[in-house]
């Protein structure tokens, strides 16, 4: 027994120079000292050992069991340390480097001008709808008093899915949507994307558009006259006037073209303006009679207008874009120039 408990003291001095980690040490410790532990199984054979024995070899294997557990406890904590500095050295960082460079985004020309629509329209208290992008041939046109044999198709080159359905060439299709669905009064504001063959510096096969549509008792010219200079006003600058000149919709009678005063010269006549002193901004009218039957809408009862203008259009011209295509690259060095 004597010989045994030597042989394992010198075991361990053994395996404890050789112990460099933590779990490295825990494994060892356990095989010494843990419940089925070498010096476990030899507090269990003490059950063989003479009785007169036991006392002696009691004591020196109890002092066999503290130095043990001295021993580990010392190196656990010597470990631990070397542990804990080795962490520190590999995690440290140097809080006087620079720090990653996060740049800002900004807001697409085309969002900063349709908020800007969305928040002046709201302030007048018309609250927004948006129609689905692809259409029935009866929201796009029919509906809007363009049957199939009408010229007036002809103004609009369309994308067709099938022979009814078409990717919508203008957000008008919209009225129709809500005026079928809501009773008069109403006031709608419908921005969103339109589609149209069509390619060049100031068209884009698709693009976006935003409607407006007030129905009531007693709405006249008047009402989309008054309105439309609040609106130029704020987003062109106060000095702009408004001008309507005669032109053709087939979904409102009389239709009217908007022009406003070049905001670049003042009218005198510029580039912008094309010598002019106008500016052509959005196309209007009054909701032409069969459109509000066609819905269920008595029109000697109830009138309205409409308008529609390009979203792109005016961001262009609000912020001297002179290609369109410009609001559709994605140009990193373009877009930086709208920061707020
Ligand atoms: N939908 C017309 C267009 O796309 C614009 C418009 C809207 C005209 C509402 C009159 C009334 O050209």
């Amino acid at each position: 027994m004597k010989d045994k408990i030597k042989e394992i003291e010198e075991q361990i001095n053994a395996a404890v120079s050789d112990i460099q980690t933590s779990k490295n040490l825990m494994e060892i410790k356990m095989k010494f000292l843990g419940k089925t532990g070498e010096i476990s199984a030899l507090m269990k054979n003490m059950r063989d050992v003479p009785a007169e024995e036991r006392p002696s070899l009691g004591k020196i294997l109890n002092a066999l069991r503290q130095r043990a557990e001295e021993r580990f406890a010392s190196l656990e904590e010597k470990i631990k340390k070397a542990e804990l500095k080795k962490r520190y050295a590999e995690e440290k960082i140097d809080v006087t480097l620079p720090g990653k460079d996060m740049p800002d985004g900004a807001y697409h020309p085309n969002t900063l001008v349709r908020q800007e629509l969305i928040s002046i329209f709201s302030g007048m208290g018309f609250e927004v709808f948006e129609g689905p992008e692809i259409e029935n041939d009866y929201y796009n046109f029919t509906a809007l008093n363009t049957p199939a044999d009408h010229p007036a198709r002809d103004m609009q080159d369309t994308f067709y899915l099938s022979p009814d359905l078409l990717l919508r060439t203008q957000t008008s299709a919209g009225q129709i949507r809500v005026m079928e669905n809501k009773k008069p009064p109403i006031k709608i504001l419908s921005p969103g994307k339109v589609y149209r063959s069509d390619d060049d510096a100031t068209h884009s096969p698709m693009f976006s558009q935003m409607e407006g549509l007030v129905v009531d008792k007693g709405i006249t010219l008047c009402d989309l006259k008054g309105m439309l200079d609040e609106f130029a006003k704020k987003i062109f600058g106060s000095g702009v006037k408004t001008r309507l000149r005669p032109s053709y919709f087939p979904f409102t009678e009389p239709s009217v073209e908007v022009d406003v005063s070049c905001f670049e010269c003042g009218g005198k006549g510029c580039r912008l303006c094309k010598g002019t002193g106008w500016i052509e901004v959005l196309g209007a009218g009054m909701v032409n009679r069969r459109v509000l039957e066609g819905c269920g809408i008595d029109p000697d009862v109830y009138t309205g207008f409409a308008f529609g203008m390009g979203i792109e259009r005016i961001a262009m011209l609000k912020y001297g874009i002179n290609n369109m295509k410009l609001l559709f690259e994605g140009d990193v060095r373009f877009l930086k120039q709208f920061k707020g």
